[in-house]
């Protein structure tokens, strides 16, 4: 069984992301798709926010890789409301780097899951991929260079009304080393400024430098594309 880190922030999620990475996402990458008409991995699906751009803006068959139990009970809740989609969309409760659809795909988009993989698994992980696209295939990832984060107090970052209540995203640097962060983050409810729910989680995540991604997918057998602001694109040798 795997370990659902993300269990607790499931309530949070939508409302968190669709104030963050979600809208600027929805709005390149269906250019950086276009041409993609049979089948795309989506590498951390979540709770299926980004499935749901790829299922509307191609026709493509979508393999939709989500190890948590939590965000993929949503994702498979939001298939759910599209027949359509719900017969186009396979969710393969596996990680990344276990992933096999047996045949290649011509596209690979993994949105804000980069920083789950430290070095070591990253070096399997674009091997992994690699044997997952067809040759020329496509790997979109979002990207920006991050001011290095610092060790720092309990701090709310987001607060959103659902009826009567309020939802309450909290987060801490605790420590850093080298390209990896761990941090706390809490989720509270609270209804009238009085907390009715709390938990925490305590993780790790790794931001390399760009350029070292860079060399990395180069040495996997990837070329750089044309991507936009926020999205790269990495094309798979022909
Ligand atoms: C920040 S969320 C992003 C979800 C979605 N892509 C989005 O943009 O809304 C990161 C997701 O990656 C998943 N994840 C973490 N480790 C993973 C791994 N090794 N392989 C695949 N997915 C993983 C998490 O379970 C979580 O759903």
């Amino acid at each position: 069984m795997h370990e659902d880190n993300y269990a607790v922030a499931v309530p949070f999620y939508d409302l968190w992301h669709e104030d963050g990475h979600v809208p600027a996402v929805r709005e390149q990458l269906p250019a950086l798709l276009r041409g993609v008409r049979r089948a795309v991995i989506e590498i951390g699906a979540g709770t299926g926010l980004i499935t749901e751009v790829i299922a509307r803006r191609t026709p493509a068959e979508i393999f939709a890789v989500e190890p948590s139990l939590g965000m993929r009970s949503v994702l498979v809740s939001r298939l759910a409301s599209d027949p359509e989609v719900l017969r186009r969309v396979t969710v393969l409760p596996c990680g990344a780097l276990d992933v096999a659809v047996g045949e290649p795909v011509e596209a690979i988009v993994m949105i804000s899951v980069l920083q789950s993989f430290s070095a070591g698994e990253r070096a399997r992980l674009w091997r992994v991929l690699a044997g997952q696209l067809e040759p020329g295939g496509r790997l979109v990832f979002n990207w920006r260079e991050r001011a290095a984060a610092v060790p720092g107090e309990l701090a709310v970052m987001a607060s959103y009304r659902v009826g009567r209540h309020d939802y309450e995203i909290a987060g801490q640097v605790i420590e850093v080393a080298g390209e990896s962060v761990t941090s706390r983050f809490r989720y509270r409810i609270k209804q009238g400024g009085e907390v009715i729910s709390e938990d925490e989680v305590v993780g790790t995540n790794h931001w390399p430098a760009g350029e070292l991604v860079a060399s990395e997918l180069e040495r996997a057998g990837f070329a750089r594309g044309e991507g936009s602001d926020g999205l790269q694109v990495w094309h798979l040798a022909k």
